[in-house]
């Protein structure tokens, strides 16, 4: 996919740890258009991270995008955070795994710290196309509420009531919240969630008995993964080659770099696109792709993000 070229035209403190960057083209042409709920790769530090567009998909003079900073970051959001107005970068074109339905049910959105960006985006989205929404928005404190302004603009140009804030609720409290939103789907309502892990699994459990249609989530971010092994030998059977995967490697990583090479996007385990078949050996699941069921067998695995608990695996590539 191509790379376009953009500079970083204004960056706001949006909320504790949290920035909001404003990438406008380097040519001043209009960027790619784009549906709420898309994310483009941003290219800094040496190395590609995935971030949500959070602006008006109906304006690409600009894209929007807010990234935390990570505690136990793995380069991507520091580096972000360390650019300054005027920066030049790298992004790709928008992708979109995260669509609104196109029907005109009611919406739901809910969201949990920087899991947000998807879903102001879509608030954008969903007013232009007047419809109904509401959007739940969980942080631990006002200071760590990102976009509350534009939120709250929204609210007040539509009808106050939209926009719902739980702040500081602990495990509990926030579960008993999620039940009284979700314990009751309305006719066509879809539900649209982004968030942290445990939240995530959390509002899964409660909408595991509605129709799958209309459930529509995406994580963030995968967990990082703590790699404790020595490393593996991957077999690419197809061509025979034998490729040595490093502790600090992930498996594509160490394949394109023998010149065999794996059709990825979002190299965190999410997506799907590097899904292979694994023909020997037992692979390490470390994506959030497969279910649990799928996971059991151990005949196909996602190399961008997974290992192997054998010293050799051997793949259908
Ligand atoms: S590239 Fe997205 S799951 Fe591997």
């Amino acid at each position: 996919m191509s790379k376009i070229d953009v500079i970083v035209e204004k960056i706001t403190e949006e909320a504790t740890d949290i920035k909001s960057l404003r990438l406008v083209s380097r040519t001043g042409a209009a960027l790619p258009p784009f549906e709420a709920g898309a994310h483009i790769d941003v290219h800094v530090g040496g190395v590609a991270r995935q971030y949500s567009l959070c602006g008006d998909p109906a304006d690409t003079s600009a894209y929007l995008i807010g990234v935390k900073l990570e505690a136990q970051s793995r380069g991507g959001s520091k580096a972000v955070h360390a650019l300054k107005e005027g920066d030049c970068l790298q992004i790709s074109e928008p992708r979109n795994l995260f669509a609104l339905d196109a029907g005109n049910g009611p919406a739901l959105l809910i969201g949990a710290g920087i899991g947000i960006t998807p879903l102001v985006a879509m608030m954008h989205q969903l007013k232009a196309r007047n419809t109904a929404f509401t959007l739940h928005y969980f942080a631990r404190s006002s200071e760590h509420l990102a976009f509350s302004e534009t939120l709250l603009r929204t609210d007040a140009e539509l009808d106050f009531g939209r926009m719902h804030f739980h702040l500081g609720l602990d495990a509990q409290a926030t579960g008993d919240q999620l039940d009284e939103l979700l314990a009751r789907p309305e006719p066509g309502q879809h539900v649209y969630f982004c968030g942290p892990g445990p939240f995530m699994e959390a509002i899964r459990q409660r909408c595991k008995d509605w129709s799958k249609e209309t459930v529509h989530f995406e994580y963030f971010s995968a967990e990082p993964v703590e790699v404790t092994d020595g490393g593996f030998e991957v077999i690419a059977a197809r061509s025979g080659k034998r490729v040595w995967v490093g502790p600090d490697q992930s498996i594509t990583d160490a394949l394109s770099a023998a010149g065999v090479e794996v059709c990825v996007s979002c190299e965190q385990g999410i997506c799907g696109t590097c899904l292979t078949r694994v023909l020997d050996g037992t692979p390490i699941h470390n994506d959030l792709f497969l279910n649990d069921a799928e996971k059991a067998k151990n005949d196909q695995m996602l190399p961008c993000i997974s290992r192997a608990s054998t010293h050799t695996l051997t793949l259908d590539i």
